[in-house]
């Protein structure tokens, strides 16, 4: 079996595309990326590294039914997740957001999944500088830096396949 597994939220598509752009760059080491509301926490579980990806939506919410998406996603999962193991396991996360659109919640649901995750016990490896981006505030933050890969789509796009790279490599002795 593959040693990384990549799971994602999405409504418009924006965090599955990221995801699959993961999945290529890894090639071997890395399953096929699966949308959250298709997985159990078994199936978390099974891998030793995990890639995690959120969009937020709502005023700072995590995707799902509640912010209005048309299917479930991370809000309905992270419930299920409560009293998990995930000591013995890495996890890197990244977020999707409007730093324009939504400064006062930018990208507050990658904080959301570091919170969760972090509970569970988790080692969560990939956090990021807060350089170059623009907003008021953000949950994601831990201390001054990102509780991951931070990218937006909607106003920084040219800016995405740079970061992407940087952050697999920073994070690829994690599966080395
Ligand atoms: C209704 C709505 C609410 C949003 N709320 C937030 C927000 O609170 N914070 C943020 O950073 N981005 C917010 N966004 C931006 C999305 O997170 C961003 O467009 C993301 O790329 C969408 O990812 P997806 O295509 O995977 O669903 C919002 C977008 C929409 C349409």
């Amino acid at each position: 079996m593959a040693k990384v597994g990549i799971f994602f939220g999405t409504d418009t598509g924006n965090t599955r595309k990221i995801a699959k752009q993961i999945s290529k760059e890894l090639g071997d080491i890395a399953d096929k990326p699966v949308n959250i509301n298709k997985a159990t926490v078994d199936d978390l579980l099974a891998y030793d590294v995990l890639i995690l990806g959120s969009p937020t939506y709502g005023d700072g919410e995590l995707p799902g039914l509640t912010s209005g998406n048309q299917n479930e996603s991370w809000e309905e999962f992270l419930p299920t997740l409560v009293g998990a193991d995930f000591s013995a396991k890495t996890v890197a996360l990244f977020g999707l957001g409007d730093q324009e659109g939504y400064p006062g919640n930018f990208v507050d649901a990658l904080g959301f999944l570091y919170d969760a995750f972090s509970d569970c016990g988790a080692n969560i490896v990939g956090l990021t500088s807060a350089e170059g981006y623009t907003f008021d505030r953000s949950t994601a933050l831990v201390d001054d830096r990102f509780a991951g890969l931070v990218l937006d789509e909607d106003n920084q796009k040219d800016l995405t396949e740079g970061r992407l790279k940087a952050w697999l490599e920073d994070i690829a002795p994690s599966w080395a």
